[in-house]
């Protein structure tokens, strides 16, 4: 599976089994595609036009975005360089592997944004303050 690596994240480009049939697409827990044990997936749908999500970094879990349907961008900080990609193609994923501050916006009404996650749903792994994210970064907290 052929990887971009970029400053805040990396792109996973996935192997495509396609035909005059249509695609499909299997994602298997190896390092070579999903590079961690999936312990949670989670999509978010529906949302209003205008909104913007997110505004929150990890401590420790990891994460693939997917662009299911439709479209968003997602803006990606990690303090020191701001990158943004639009998920707007079931083909390839966004691997947050790192802290990196994400805001998701431009949502297209039939978005479908697929997360897969290392772990389940921890409030105390969420940094919801940018100044302290950053503060903490500086700190080499996270
Ligand atoms: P949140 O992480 O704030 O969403 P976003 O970053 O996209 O704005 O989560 C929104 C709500 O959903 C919040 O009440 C917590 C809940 N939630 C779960 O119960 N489980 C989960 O796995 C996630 C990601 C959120």
């Amino acid at each position: 599976m052929k990887r971009d690596k970029c400053k805040t994240h990396t792109i996973l480009h996935f192997r495509v089994n396609g035909g005059k049939d249509g695609s499909l697409i299997a994602l298997e827990q190896r390092s070579s595609e999903i590079p961690f044990t999936i312990k949670r997936v989670y999509y978010i749908y529906s949302v209003a036009i205008g909104l913007r999500r997110g505004f929150h970094a990890h401590k420790k879990l990891k994460q693939v975005l997917i662009g299911m349907s439709g479209s968003c961008d997602v803006m990606l900080d990690d303090g020191k360089t701001r990158e943004i990609v639009t998920l707007n193609r079931p083909d390839f994923g966004v691997y947050l592997d790192r802290p990196v501050w994400r805001e998701m916006y431009n949502f297209s009404k039939d978005c479908v944004l697929l997360v897969l996650a290392n772990d389940y749903y921890l409030p105390n792994d969420y940094i919801r303050d940018y100044k302290l994210f950053l503060k903490m970064g500086k700190d080499g907290k996270i």
